[in-house]
């Protein structure tokens, strides 16, 4: 499924996997032997034992499709399964894939679909209303022209949109630092407790004005680092300067907007314009909702359930949401996950120009093409570059 933590069954990540064989009423030596092989293969280098909750979002993806690797499918039906994976990470579940797939079918829903192009035999384009626009072998599909929106390979990257001043220019923003923070996150459950030391002795600096890209491998700390710059995840040492964590829940949402990996995480309303409007309201802030909306593609949305909404067009509610009260600290995790070109464009059009306005602008990524002024790359908690 496009959102990984809609397909975790159990609470320990071996159990995650053995679900499927277990339900093929395969024998305990074959089930336990199809597990560990699919754990190697997707690369999640985790106990049998290990909490699902206490997963990254790349590592939950990667368990997710460790889970159909070990079922062995005659038909294997993935969506957007490396989205929130590092180059390195997604070329081994690419091979995972392609082995489990050898012979059977394989049907992938992509965006950046380049280095799956060497191993599909057929490409099918949709365009707006659920239609067909193309149906052809790579070849074919490669001869172009490219269709509206697709990521066709060899074109130029699109350029961020212009978005208004007057929707994203801040009132005032501050330089956000970590100074030798380490966080050790803690999970209990029934099955035990999981500890991981998240970020060890991270020092850093995010400056009003500029873009501060977080990379690294899944799993290397860099949603952590955001919640701690936002006073959401407490350090278990260090400073964070300013220190937002103990500030009254509407102080905090005054000052920072904060996009989660997983967006639906935010959603409060029933409503889509509900949903841009709602901080805003409770901060005292006016906001046109309405020229938001138009700008992240989502006016013929307006009325809609945010649940009902397309992984992608999730995504970018979220992200209205967090900003349309235009904070002067833009926290986004992963923002440009699940966009074709136009809306990649609009999403990326929004970060540069809530910086070029003077926000304080970190964002998570693992997008070559998403802006940044300044990258800080992550390894197992560490700052490395
Ligand atoms: N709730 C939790 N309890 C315990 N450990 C956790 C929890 N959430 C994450 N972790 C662990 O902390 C480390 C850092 O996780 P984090 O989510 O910050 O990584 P990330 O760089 O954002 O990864 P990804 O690219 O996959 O989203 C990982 O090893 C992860 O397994
Ligand atoms: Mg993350």
């Amino acid at each position: 499924m496009q959102n990984p933590e809609d397909a975790v069954v159990a609470a320990q990540v071996g159990r995650d996997v053995a679900f499927g064989p277990e339900n093929l009423g395969l024998g305990r030596d074959e089930t336990w032997s199809r597990v560990d092989a699919a754990l190697d293969a997707v690369g999640l280098d985790v106990a049998r034992e290990h909490l699902t909750v206490a997963l990254s979002g790349g590592e939950k993806q990667r368990l997710a499709l460790a889970g159909q690797v070990a079922l062995r499918p005659d038909v294997l039906l993935l969506d957007e399964p490396t989205s929130m994976l590092d180059a390195a990470s997604a070329a081994r579940v690419r091979d995972a894939v392609l082995s489990v797939a050898a012979g059977r079918t394989l049907v992938v829903v992509e965006h950046r679909l380049e280095p799956w192009l060497p191993h599909v035999d057929r490409v099918v384009v949709l365009g707006p209303g659920a239609v067909v626009v193309q149906d052809t072998d790579v070849a074919g599909f490669l001869a172009g022209p490219a269709p509206g929106g697709v990521w066709f390979p060899g074109l130029p990257d699109p350029e961020p949109v212009d978005v208004p001043e007057a929707l994203v220019r801040p009132e005032s923003s501050v330089e956000h630092a970590l100074a030798e923070v380490s966080v050790v996150l803690r999970t209990r459950s029934l099955r035990g407790t999981q500890e991981s030391r998240a970020l060890d002795a991270v020092t850093l600096a995010a400056r009003p004005g500029e873009v501060t890209a977080l990379v690294g491998p899944s799993g290397s700390g860099k949603s952590t680092a955001l919640g701690v710059l936002g006073g959401l995840v407490r350090p278990t040492s260090g400073t964070v300067t300013p220190d937002l964590g103990r500030a009254r829940s509407r102080d905090l949402a005054r000052v920072v907007g904060w996009v989660p990996q997983n967006p639906e995480h935010g959603f409060v309303t029933t409503r889509v314009a509900d949903e841009v409007a709602r901080t805003s309201e409770r901060v005292g802030r006016t906001v046109d909702v309405d020229a938001v909306l138009d700008v992240l593609g989502l006016a013929h949305l307006r009325e809609a359930n945010p649940y009902r909404l397309s992984g992608g067009e999730q995504r970018r509610l979220a992200l209205a949401a967090a900003l349309a009260h235009r904070p002067g600290t833009v926290l986004l995790d992963e923002p440009t996950v699940g966009q074709d070109r136009a809306t990649w464009a609009a999403v990326a059009g929004w970060v540069r120009a809530a910086a070029a306005t003077g926000a304080t602008t970190v964002l998570s990524t693992h997008d070559d093409l998403a802006p940044r002024d300044v990258e800080v790359r992550l390894e197992r908690g560490r700052v490395v570059a």
